[in-house]
């Protein structure tokens, strides 16, 4: 039986109504309007469109929000020192570093740089640690949004065992963790599989999951007969593997769609799956940032 399609667009945009309501309240109680800066360092086209994205998702909710841009050879020195300034201003409520980085600026150090208060990445490693311990003020955006279209789609992670495809800090690490806590919507018992995985165990690993989350950064890389009859698929990956004729990028996932549907019980879209989550987990963040800045 084909399986049924999460739309993410569709739950990111019932989340986003939610979050409008929430940031009207606030301004009309606090006077406060949530602050988002998206700093991008050069012009890589994928991250363009994705910071594109979070700018207009911000002005749609009403938030301040301002998109830095800044060259491809600024130094480490200058972007630490304008982050520094978007710390200390007390319009700006979360702070987003688009990354990659380009090489010569170490993306370690500008990652610690961020005041965790205002990391609604959640990628300093205050954040990272507390949602180790389960203790997170801020999940990362694309690890949070995998949970919350599970728990919407009316999946049951509880004792699930789920199996996550790639190891990245931004995805594999943290949805992992996420999804181990003692807590509702997650209590899985999770297995992360890499590039250190000997392939026939990675089948082997996949084959078991009542959950797959994949986030390997390979266009088509998971296969329908790595799939149990009926688990559910969540697609993180978006690879630009062409472009149609009028110049728009083709897209595919981490995922063989076409063939994995006919297996899977339920499957996130690339386009319009896990993506539109991402950025509407951001705004959530924000909004949070913000409202502990009002003390409400
Ligand atoms: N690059 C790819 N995904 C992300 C993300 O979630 N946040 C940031 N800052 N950069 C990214």
């Amino acid at each position: 039986m084909a399986a049924k399609i999460i739309s993410g667009a569709e739950v990111a945009k019932q989340i986003r109504e939610e979050l409008k309501r929430e940031v009207d309240q606030l301004k009309a109680k606090t006077g406060i309007v949530p602050g988002l800066v998206t700093i991008l360092v050069g012009e890589n086209p994928a991250s363009v469109s994705y910071v594109t994205g979070k700018q207009k998702t911000a002005k749609e909710l009403g938030f301040y929000s301002i998109q830095d841009n800044q060259p491809a050879d600024i130094s480490e020195a200058a972007l630490l020192a304008l982050i520094d300034q978007y710390n200390k201003d007390a319009k700006i409520h979360g702070i987003l570093v688009q990354l990659p980085l380009p090489k010569h600026v170490n993306e370690t150090n500008v990652l610690y740089a961020i005041d965790p208060k205002k990391d609604v990445d959640g990628f300093h490693p205050v954040n990272v640690g507390k949602l180790m311990i389960g203790e997170a003020d801020y999940l990362p955006c694309t690890p949070a949004g995998i949970q919350e279209l599970l728990v919407r789609s009316g999946v049951k992670t509880k004792g699930a065992e789920l199996v996550v495809v790639g190891r990245s800090n931004i995805v594999g690490k943290p949805i992992a963790n996420i999804m181990l806590q003692k807590k509702d919507g997650a209590n899985s018992t999770v297995t992360i599989v890499h590039t250190g995985t000997p392939p026939e165990k990675m089948i082997e690993h996949c084959r078991r999951a009542d959950i797959l989350i994949v986030a390997a950064g390979v266009p088509k890389y998971v296969k329908a007969d790595w799939v149990k009859e009926g688990a559910a698929v969540i697609d993180v990956g978006v690879n630009r593997i062409g472009m149609s004729e009028s110049g728009k990028a083709i897209l595919a996932g981490d995922v063989d769609f076409e063939p994995v549907k006919e297996k899977a019980g339920l499957i996130t879209p690339v386009p319009g799956g896990v993506g539109p989550m991402t950025i509407t987990m951001l705004m959530k963040n924000t909004v949070k940032a913000a409202k502990v800045a009002a003390g409400v």
